[in-house]
């Protein structure tokens, strides 16, 4: 974890209604109200995003979104800009998830774009990265990280990267209750954090935060968050419930 400050952040995927979102995001603010060294942030469905907004005002909980467009507005059937995000009290944007890259057909290029325009209002981008099972086993892990790390950023300078957050997702490791152990996730994590000291200096290396996802649950969480390059957690299903997100949250007990 070295000595940056922790982030816990939930991704809901699709699920719940903007009720059943609001029901759970008020029984987390009970529940984590005393935590104070852990950044925390939920990012429900966008139909969500007014009613955990008004429930979260006034905690230590934070609203992310799943996905963003990169134009600010326009003809664009279906789609959600940064400045609309921002407005509706957002303060973080997920972007790249390996879902979106797999069924939804985004590129490490527009994920660039994405990037961009989080960074340009101010939403902190959490940037998803991860190899399949398929790259894993043809040992292509770090290659396939190293492309999707150069292509995400290119263009950004190190000065416009002080708000992001990058999410090392093994995409076999989501969903599947298969976890990495934490030494093959602290490899990746180091690995990671070596591309960005090559490419945006020493300095932001240091500072950047490096989150894990991949069926983090309550009993895992303590381990990966001692490895030196794990500085948090991206939670799907285990973030669902109040109950075992907040666990995961006070993981130092
Ligand atoms: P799970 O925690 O359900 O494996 O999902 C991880 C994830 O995709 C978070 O973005």
């Amino acid at each position: 974890m070295g000595n940056r400050r922790p982030l816990i952040a939930g991704n809901w995927k699709m699920y719940k209604t903007p009720q059943e979102a609001a029901d759970t995001a008020k029984q987390l603010v009970e529940q984590v109200r005393e935590v104070a060294d852990v950044d925390i942030m939920i990012a429900p469905p966008f139909t969500a995003l007014e009613s955990v907004s008004r429930v979260i005002k006034n905690s230590p909980v934070a609203l992310g979104a799943q996905n963003l467009y990169w134009e600010d507005e326009g003809a664009y059937t279906g789609e959600i800009s940064a400045p609309m995000l921002k407005s509706a009290g957002c303060q973080y944007a997920i972007i790249g998830h390996s879902e979106r890259r797999q069924y939804f057909g985004e590129t490490d290029k527009t994920v660039n774009q994405k990037i961009q325009a989080a960074i340009q209002i101010g939403l902190k981008p959490v940037f998803c990265i991860g190899e399949t099972e398929q790259e894993r086993e043809a040992e292509q892990t770090l290659s396939v990280l190293d492309k999707q790390v150069r292509k995400g950023l290119e263009r950004l300078l190190p000065e416009q990267l002080d708000t992001l957050i990058i999410a090392y997702e093994p995409v076999w490791a989501i969903g599947t209750g298969k976890t990495a152990t934490e030494d093959q996730a602290q490899e990746v994590h180091q690995f990671i954090r070596s591309l960005i000291e090559k490419s945006f200096g020493n300095d932001l290396s240091k500072s950047i935060r490096i989150l894990y996802g991949g069926s983090v649950k309550p009993d895992n969480i303590l381990n990966l968050m001692a490895m030196p390059d794990i500085d948090g957690a991206l939670v799907g299903g285990a973030s669902l419930s109040a109950d075992s997100f907040s666990r995961i949250i006070k993981f130092k007990g």
